[in-house]
């Protein structure tokens, strides 16, 4: 029997990831995709219709406020969309008595140990983003104790906005670039984590909190070094541009960032699917980007 799915978020980079994997798994899934002009998970009457109308078996959120440095000037935003939204969303399963699939971050923890993060280590987040995302959390569980709440980290896809297309402009761009090389974490695929929501969905008995990056870890230089050096080889960057270790504190931002954010992730990787290391997967988004930017220019 296929599983009904309500996403929100359908629009961002997990929510088109998701939608792109679904479209190839048709006899598995009915998906009902939403974005924010369809369903804004702030608004509860909104979210009541949509479930009362698709009548899913489980809702994947999949939206998110995630402008991180916007949001220590927007913080009533940022608590309405990352806070009240999950909160509502996971008010209106536990009322229709349906699963839910919950998106968090790394962000909830303060960086400040060098082994990767267990699920149950202390929260403390240090920017207002991680601040909401953590308030999310803890509403979903107070709403739905069995609710999967996966946190993730440094996300990136051939869709939307994220750190591997801003690298490759400005690579394209400029002589040289000056890249974070103190703080480390692990780069994620949005394609391979919609993928491991979907294995959650299929496996009812999987709750709680859990950790999903890909396998290996970098630093922000490490990451924008392969970025250049593959985006060479597929003609995506085409001007030299040297590319310098500089400090977090050679470059503020008005918000502070984890210096260490690579997560332990045993028991999803055990029980949800395996990763794979985040350099070949940064390969295949980068052809993807290629076929993608090929097509827009032909
Ligand atoms: N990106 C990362 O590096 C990262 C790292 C760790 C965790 N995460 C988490 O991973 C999840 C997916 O992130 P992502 O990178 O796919 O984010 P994204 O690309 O920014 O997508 C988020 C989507 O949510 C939508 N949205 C915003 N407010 C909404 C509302 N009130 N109601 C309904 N939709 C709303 C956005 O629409 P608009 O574009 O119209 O605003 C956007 O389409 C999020 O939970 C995020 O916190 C992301």
């Amino acid at each position: 029997m296929t599983k009904r799915i309500l996403l929100t978020g359908a629009d961002g980079q997990l929510g088109s990831e998701l939608r792109q994997r679904v479209a190839m798994m048709t006899a598995a899934y009915t998906l009902h995709a939403t974005d924010q002009a369809e369903l804004d998970i702030a608004d509860p009457a909104q979210i009541e219709a949509a479930i009362q109308d698709f009548a899913p078996d489980v809702l994947i959120n999949a939206a998110a406020y995630t402008a991180v440095d916007q949001a220590e000037s927007q913080r009533e935003l940022a608590f309405k969309v990352n806070a009240e939204g999950p909160a509502n969303l996971a008010k209106a399963a536990q009322q229709a008595g349906i699963r839910m699939i919950h998106v968090s971050t790394d962000y909830v923890f303060n960086g400040q140990q060098c082994r990767p993060w267990k699920t149950d280590d202390p929260v403390a987040p240090i920017n207002v983003y991680g601040e909401s995302k953590l308030a999310g959390e803890q509403a979903v569980q107070r709403y739905l104790p069995d609710a999967v709440i996966i946190r993730t980290a440094w996300v990136y896809s051939r869709y939307g906005q994220n750190f591997v297309k801003t690298m490759i402009r400005l690579m394209n761009e400029r002589d040289s670039l000056g890249i974070i090389a103190d703080q480390i974490g692990s780069p994620t695929h949005a394609g391979r984590l919609a993928e491991i929501l979907l294995s959650a969905v299929d496996q009812p008995e999987f709750t709680g909190i859990s950790h999903w990056t890909d396998a290996g870890v970098a630093s922000w230089y490490d990451f924008a070094q392969s970025i250049y050096t593959l985006g060479r080889e597929r003609g995506l960057v085409q001007h030299d541009c040297q590319i310098n270790p500089i400090t977090t504190s050679d470059y503020p931002t008005p918000a502070q960032r984890p210096a260490f954010s690579v997560m332990d992730c045993q028991r999803s990787r055990a029980q949800l699917g395996h990763a794979r290391h985040w350099r070949e997967q940064l390969q295949m988004m980068l052809d993807e980007l290629k076929t993608d930017y090929d097509g827009a220019n032909a």
